[in-house]
């Protein structure tokens, strides 16, 4: 992936080839720093750099890496990173500094954080940057967490990639040298948190709290501690009951919590540094408080109380909505459910809950307005959960690289505290001052070689853990950045990759569901275009089309009301037909298909040229990456073209069943008279 270990053809600079550790030499990630700098100089030069005292004394130094804590630093070094530091809040900051001309030093106050600041300075190794500019990196998410829909059979909830790392056959069961490669990935992005099974706990699943399988948990948290990274379960709400110990699982019996705490207390005794529970409760059938009249504030506290001696802390799952809906009743709105859940509680979670909120309001689709919950808990804690695998996005069969998708949520601006109130700065804490917070993302990695199925689908996974440390950054710049690592410098390979990772989320969206309105995907597996496959169902999934229009009214005024959750002005925005987005249109508004949309066309001309241009576009993406024949190693080369080619008969697929379910709808023919099947 992007930890190439091919051989630097400029070399490397002197200063690599010598390194000093200050710190614990026997800590776990302090090893792993000082190991993974040794690994990159020898991949890149082919010798490991020779060990020296970090502090020279009197002697005449000589370039080198220095890398270690603030505490155990030279006195001159640890003054200067100390100044550096100061205003870094976090105690994974990093800061790098210039030793001795050309050399650098890597210090953090934690051993984690001289392990990110590390992988910076392999970054810069194998872009080719001076390893000794000045620079200070500190998080601006607390948890930037990777939550993996595993099964303990080894399959993957909505996984494209191959199957579990984790699990086989029932079992906790893995390649521990590939599970510590994926370790190494995750904390080379500054992933710091990773739940290992679904949300949707099943049987055997349940069962990861007893003794039966905690060894093998703690086996796998052994894997992940050396990196820095913090295992979570997703719990079942039901294990008192399901396991046979009580006859139930209300949060107010102090049976089910006394039955919590045991399990907490036996978990850390597996695993010391035991993250917490991740909670799907009350949703698509899980099991939740509302069985006893309860509700998620009782349910996820419960958990909490149990957690807090040991510093964990409850993951808990706003994805809640009404899954038995009825197609016929056109004022309920599946949009509203998180919001009109989770507001009423705000206030009342403990400090060691957070409340994961999908970055939209209905599920991962490829247009969606921001979750408006987000401005609408200013007295709980909360995270941002991201979809990297593609289960709406094209199921890694399609490239669509997703970072600027998540840009536009990160920079939204609620205007809960007025305008610069973005999803970024709530996610964080930062905006509501609280004290926890982070960027949880649905794991898109498997046992596939190359990890992700889908080989440029890696640039997801690189780019969720970019922004998760640093939201300000540009989508471009890290497509550019995970290209260069991945593929090396060759300007035209470069260029090319960007191209395609830039045009694929635009690219995809113009050939699949129109102007926001999603879905139109095959119930079940969502791949594939179904434009009433979720219409009448009872999935809360609709769009509405007849003869004369498309859309769903989510206005105050004449339809669900969901608009006014979100603050002035963005309500206002979305509410009038005049100032909201084209690109939404279709999620807040009914309208007939002659409407105007703000880019001067009508909306079935827009359905129409999208489709035919966004197949155009997938045309362009293949010739871009024909052309490198030659210039990537082949085996990435043709896996990657036989993807494009794939993908291209599914968008021609979509753009003809979509355009031929409007055309048949509304009989307007195409003004550019292109062919559209009848
Ligand atoms: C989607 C997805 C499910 C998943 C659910 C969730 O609906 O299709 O597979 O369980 O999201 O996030 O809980």
């Amino acid at each position: 992936a992007w930890l190439q270990e091919s051989t630097l053809t400029h070399g490397v600079p002197e200063a690599a080839r010598r390194m000093a550790l200050c710190g614990p030499a026997d800590d776990p990630v302090l090893r792993t720093a000082a190991a993974e700098w040794a690994r990159a100089v020898r991949a890149a030069c082919g010798e490991s750099p020779e060990p020296l005292a970090a502090d020279p004394g009197g002697a005449p130094s000589t370039p080198r890496v220095v890398m270690g804590l603030l505490s155990a630093m030279p006195r001159g070094l640890r003054e200067d990173a100390q100044t550096a530091l100061a205003s870094a809040l976090s105690d994974e900051a990093y800061a790098i500094l210039p030793v001795d001309g050309q050399g650098a030093a890597v210090v953090s106050r934690t051993p984690a954080g001289v392990l990110y600041g590390v992988f910076h300075l392999i970054r810069r190794l194998r872009l080719c940057e001076p390893l000794h500019e000045p620079c200070v990196s500190s998080p601006k998410n607390a948890w930037r967490m990777l939550d993996h829909w595993d099964n303990a059979d080894g399959t993957i909830e909505r996984g494209y990639a191959g199957k579990s790392l984790f699990f086989r056959g029932g079992q906790i069961d893995f390649d521990e040298a590939r599970v510590r490669d994926y370790a190494r990935l995750l904390a080379s992005i500054g992933v710091n948190a990773i739940v290992i099974n679904n949300v949707n706990v099943h049987e055997t699943e349940t069962r990861f709290l007893t003794e039966a399988h905690l060894p093998g948990v703690a086996r796998l948290a052994d894997v992940f501690r050396p990196y820095g990274i913090r295992l979570f379960l997703s719990i079942n709400f039901a294990s008192p009951v399901d396991l046979g110990d009580l006859p139930t699982a209300d949060p107010l019996d102090p049976r089910a919590e006394d039955w919590w705490r045991a399990a907490a207390d036996r978990i850390y005794e597996h695993i010391p540094d035991f993250g917490g529970f991740l909670v799907k409760a009350d949703s698509e059938f899980r099991p939740g408080p509302f069985t006893y009249g309860r509700d998620h504030a009782d349910g996820a506290n419960m958990l909490a109380r149990a957690l807090a001696p040991h510093g964990g802390v409850v993951i808990w799952r706003a994805f809640v909505y009404n899954c038995l809906m009825d197609w016929r009743d056109r004022r309920a709105d599946r949009a509203r459910a998180a919001y009109d859940h989770f507001v009423p509680l705000d206030g009342r979670f403990l400090d060691n809950v957070l409340i994961q909120i999908k970055n939209g309001p209905m599920d991962f689709q490829v247009r969606e307005p921001v979750s408006p919950l987000f401005g609408g808990l200013s007295d709980t804690n909360v995270m941002l959960e991201f979809q990297i695998t593609q289960e709406y996005t094209g199921q890694q069969r399609h490239v669509c690289y997703l970072a600027p998708m998540w840009k536009e949520v990160l920079d939204f601006d609620t205007h809960a505290r007025g305008p610069g109130s973005t999803v970024a700065e709530i996610a964080s804490g930062k905006l509501f001052g609280r004290p926890q917070g982070g960027v949880a993302g649905v794991a898109n990695a498997g046992d596939d070689v190359n990890w992700t199925g889908h080989s440029l689908a890696q640039a997801n996974l690189y780019a969720f853990g970019r922004l998760a440390w640093d939201p300000s950054l540009d989508s471009a710049e890290i497509a550019h950045e995970w290209a260069r690592l991945t593929y090396g410098d060759d300007p035209d390979v470069v260029r090319a990759v960007m191209g395609i990772l830039m045009a694929s989320w635009p690219a995809y969206e113009a050939y699949t569901a129109p102007l926001g309105v999603g879905w139109m995907v095959n119930p079940g597996h969502h791949d594939g275009p179904n434009p009433e496959g979720y219409e009448y169902s009872k999935w809360g999934t609709y769009h509405y089309a007849d003869w004369q229009g498309v859309g769903v009214d989510r206005t105050m005024a004449t339809g669900t009301g969901y608009t006014g959750q979100y603050h002035e002005p963005v309500r206002s925005l979305f509410e009038h037909l005049e100032t909201c987005p084209d690109e939404l249109l279709l999620f807040f508004h009914h309208v007939p298909y002659t409407h105007v949309l703000h880019s001067g066309k009508t909306v079935i001309q827009h359905i129409y040229d999208a489709h035919f241009d966004g197949v155009e576009a997938v045309a362009w993406m293949i010739e871009a990456w024909r052309r490198l024949q030659g210039r990537i190693d082949p085996v990435r080369h043709e896996r990657i073209l036989a993807r494009l080619e794939d993908q291209m008969q599914r968008a021609i697929e979509w753009r003809d069943v979509i355009n031929t379910y409007f055309y048949r709808k509304c009989g307007i023919p195409d003004a550019r008279g292109r062919y559209i099947y009848p």
